[in-house]
């Protein structure tokens, strides 16, 4: 939820510290701050609100530096405030750490370090650690470095909860530790320098060798090197992962904001998400699967468990797993899984979706799986992620890094990947014709061009986000597939324009929310389903009549008089009728965004990446 960087090298620390903040605000924005080493100690620089107030602050140009932390915060303990901000320091100021993450038994920690004298700054969990530290470090002797290794290591082992960590100290000032658990920390490095991050894009334009860490090694920085520890201090190697992103990707190049990027990029995206997974005679494979007939006849339910997006993802996987597969599928939310006590065994398929590989609750909820012998599968955007390291199998989408907080491309090369998944599945089972299988595969290779063609509508939206951008409440509509596109829709809406929107099945309206229907409200309806457009048609009615203006998304050909604005999109099948029908939804809340002056890409109270439960 919040973001970190560290440079250790031969270069003025600041300037890159800073570059790295402003690429990872979009993990937190609340406040902000960097501590480097500097020939009198150790300085630090921080306050309240965003990264561009951090860079103004008097002084900060003056840090000569070539070791520092840095970290952008979204506030879960204590408000946002100049002492709530990180880096927090030891009551000595011989230590600086900034952390991601939460630690649970902060408040038993802080009583402990109380009775031994040390006094507390801030409402954060986080001000423990840097005292923990110093707390370790002073019961020990000695000056070589191991002290300070063994001093961070043996307050990280006091620990519960979740964190990411990066400490410096005054009296090491060419060392930097850095250790995570359950929070994403990544180091990149080249020749005599290293960047360390909590996302991979924001230091993508130094380097694309990265070593990936596991919960609880501890990494001894130097510039011209990073050691490895374990948790029992044994030193051992690592290799490097180089990473395919390019850092053009990570960049807006040329547009507005990020999601604007994002949204146009989905033909590219799901160009590469479908990769090497068709062959020319349209059969669909995995390289990382080996599941024979026999291991998926022992299958008999899957689980499809996500947060937000990626959970409206996995709505549409159920559909193409119940239909191809023949296996009964449900969809949870990751934070009720894990407390509605589910019926898992090794003959259940656990499958999670998310873009970051990051999420708290999925990853929980992951590991419940696996302690009960389920098979798990991730699918996940970021190579490494925490993710990839806990399921049985990841496959990966492939999309690109995805930096607006509002999720675009991430959902459509999801719904592809799971489509592809159910396919390969349905291949082995053989329970479907292999002529409808060859059907669903071809539609799926058309997906780009139809997403281009999609596209096109942007200016016709655009117009209607115009007129309806000071509206209140808006309410979507769908049936079957389109629901779980409505509700895609009504969330886009939500996080970025601060509109209050309801999703339903259109079915369902007259059933209670039709009350809610008044003289010029909003209704977006979405007919993609040629054996449903007749009843959604009727409910729509229903609310015309009741004064509503309405904005139809279809690939059916319909009585255009009826409503205010249609748009109209490339027909397609149930599977991938999604991918294209939530795009002028996309662009909708995209241009609502917009017309309202706000900031899109980093909607008020969210972050990217949620690593807190
Ligand atoms: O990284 P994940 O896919 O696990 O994230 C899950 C949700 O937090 C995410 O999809 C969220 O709902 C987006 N902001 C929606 O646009």
């Amino acid at each position: 939820m919040c973001g970190i960087v560290g440079y250790i090298g031969t270069k003025k620390a600041c300037p890159i510290l800073i570059a790295g903040l402003t690429r990872l605000e979009y993990r937190g924005y609340d406040s902000a701050g960097i501590s480097t080493i500097e020939n009198n100690g150790l300085s630090i620089m921080k306050d309240k609100g965003r990264v561009s107030n951090l860079s103004s602050l008097k002084g900060i140009d003056d840090l000569e530096g070539t070791i520092g932390i840095a970290h952008t915060r979204w506030a879960t303990h204590g408000k946002p405030s100049r002492e709530n901000s990180h880096p927090h320091q030891d009551n000595s100021k011989s230590f600086s750490v900034v952390h991601n993450g939460i630690i649970e038994n902060y408040s038993e920690l802080k009583n402990f370090l109380e009775e031994n004298g040390y006094k507390f700054y801030s409402q954060t969990d986080t001000e423990v650690i840097p005292n923990l530290i110093h707390y370790y470090y002073e019961k020990d002797s000695g000056n070589d470095v191991l002290r300070f290794l063994k001093a961070v290591r043996n307050a990280c082992s006091d620990l519960r909860g979740s964190f990411a960590i990066e400490v410096i100290s005054s009296h090491y000032p060419e060392n930097m530790i850095v250790v995570r658990k359950d929070s994403p920390l990544v180091i990149g490095t080249c020749e005599s320098e290293k960047y360390i991050s909590s996302d991979i894009p924001a230091i993508l334009s130094y380097t694309r060798d990265f070593y990936l860490l596991d919960d609880l090694e501890f990494v001894l920085l130097a510039n011209n090197n990073a050691r490895f520890f374990d948790n029992d201090l044994n030193e051992f190697d690592k290799k490097t992962t180089n990473i395919e992103w390019n850092a053009a990707a990570a960049e807006k190049d040329g547009y507005d904001d990020f999601m604007l990027k994002e949204i146009f990029e989905q033909p590219t995206a799901i160009r590469e998400t479908i990769g090497s997974h068709i062959s020319s005679d349209y059969d669909c494979d995995f390289d990382e699967l080996n599941f024979s007939k026999t291991d998926l006849e022992n299958i008999n339910k899957i689980f499809i468990i996500a947060c937000g997006t990626a959970m409206h993802a996995g709505l549409v996987g159920k559909i193409a797993f119940e239909r191809l597969c023949r296996i009964p599928v449900e969809v949870d939310i990751a934070s009720e899984f894990r407390y509605r006590n589910p019926i898992i065994d090794e003959h259940t398929l656990c499958i999670f979706i998310s873009q970051s590989g990051e999420t708290a609750d999925t990853i929980a909820a992951l590991k419940l799986a696996k302690s009960s012998n389920a098979t798990t599968i991730a699918i996940t955007n970021v190579v490494g992620s925490s993710i990839t390291r806990e399921a049985d199998i990841s496959v990966y989408t492939h999309a690109g890094p995805e930096i607006a907080v509002a999720s675009t491309k991430a959902y459509t090369s999801q719904v592809v990947l799971i489509d592809l998944l159910a396919i390969y599945f349905a291949k082995i089972l053989n329970r479907v014709d292999s002529e409808y299988l060859v059907d669903v595969t071809k539609d799926i290779l058309s997906l780009p061009k139809k997403i281009e063609e999609t596209l096109n509508c942007k200016n016709q939206v655009y117009d209607f986000a115009k007129k309806i951008y000071q509206e209140k409440d808006i309410f979507f509509l769908g049936r079957g597939i389109d629901e779980t596109v409505a509700k895609e829709g009504s969330l886009k809406l939500k996080e970025i324009s601060y509109i209050h929107s309801e999703s339903y099945a259109a079915g369902e309206l007259k059933h209670g929310p039709i009350a809610l229907i008044e003289n010029g409200v909003t209704v977006i309806g979405i007919m993609t389903d040629s054996s449903l457009v007749k009843k959604t048609i009727s409910n729509l009615q229903e609310v015309i009549t009741r004064g509503a203006k309405t904005l139809i998304i279809t690939s059916q050909v319909i009585d255009k008089d009826m409503f205010d604005v249609v748009i109209t999109i490339p027909e397609s099948s149930t599977f991938t009728s999604p991918i294209l029908s939530i795009i002028p939804l996309q662009l909708l809340a995209y241009y609502i965004s917009k017309e309202k002056g706000l900031d899109v890409d980093k909607p008020r109270n969210l972050a990217k990446s949620v690593t807190v439960e």
